[in-house]
């Protein structure tokens, strides 16, 4: 029998959670970034939900690697996850900025197919529901980067967020803004409020490839696999998707309780299936 299509594996086999635990970050962003490329190969408008922050570098790195080498990405669509509010476009921190910086030009994208949401405070009211008709008229993510934030944030989706919420306003906690200080420089330059694409909106992703790199993530990352689904660790929602990646190094690996199957898995993983 011919091995199933990927295609028909994802509608006919349905559910497929998994993680996939790697030596270091950087075979993790090669991982991930062979299997958008291949998929992109296949779909050349292929829908990519990007992530900012750091954990997702070494993917775009491992992209920017396949473009040296022949993979054409200018016709892909990228839809990123949040944007501060308040921080004007050109500030370099902007998530505007960081996209640009970080994705849009080093793999050669396309700039009129890459959104953020606008973080501009004078029509904050009604960008999230912009956004949203956007994702929607679009057709929706193919496949979505995600970080996890060591609250057990996604996108900016705090504690407590809301499982169904849609993009909108959100407050940062003092622990997502003291992570994010690194970035600017002073701690309160970090703004108070972002726009993220909600849970609700996440869950929609046709493949969620959740990453986690060091051992600072290791407890929440443990927590959002192999605990409740629960607002307080919106990562959690993972559990509720029929096909998530969670890719993670040693270092990220050390609370799991099921790491040793974990491994087996994907020692045994079938050479069709792909991520
Ligand atoms: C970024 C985002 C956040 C980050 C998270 C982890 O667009 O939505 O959820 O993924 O804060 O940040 P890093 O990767 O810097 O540890």
């Amino acid at each position: 029998r011919d091995p199933p299509m990927r295609s028909v594996r994802r509608s006919s086999e349905g559910a497929v959670a998994e993680v996939v635990i790697v030596e270091h970050p950087d075979v993790g962003g090669e991982l991930v970034a062979r299997h958008i490329a291949s998929r992109v190969r296949a779909q050349p408008d292929f829908t990519l939900g990007v992530a900012t922050g750091s954990t997702p570098l070494p993917v775009y790195a491992a992209l920017a690697r396949e473009c040296a080498a022949g993979l054409d990405l200018s016709r892909v669509v990228a839809f990123a996850l949040d944007e501060y509010v308040g921080l004007p476009r050109q500030h370099p921190e902007s998530y505007h900025s960081v996209i640009q910086r970080e994705v849009t030009e080093p793999l050669g994208l396309d700039p009129s197919l890459v959104r953020v949401p606008d973080g501009d405070e004078a029509t904050i009211a009604t960008a999230g529901e912009r956004y949203e008709a956007e994702l929607t008229a679009h057709g929706g993510v193919d496949l979505q980067l995600l970080g996890i934030g060591t609250d057990g944030h996604v996108g900016f989706n705090e504690p407590g967020s809301s499982l169904a919420s849609l993009t909108r306003i959100k407050t940062l906690t003092a622990s997502t803004r003291a992570d994010n200080a690194r970035f600017f420089d002073a701690p309160e330059q970090v703004p108070t409020h972002c726009i993220t694409q909600g849970i609700g909106t996440i869950l929609r992703a046709r493949h969620l490839v959740l990453l986690a790199f060091g051992a600072g993530k290791a407890d929440v990352i443990a927590a959002a696999v192999e605990g409740p689904v629960t607002a307080t660790l919106p990562g959690s929602c993972i559990q509720l998707h029929a096909h998530v990646t969670v890719v993670v190094d040693e270092a990220a690996a050390t609370s799991f309780e099921r790491a040793s199957y974990y491994r087996w898995v994907y020692e045994h993983k079938p050479a069709w299936q792909g991520l």
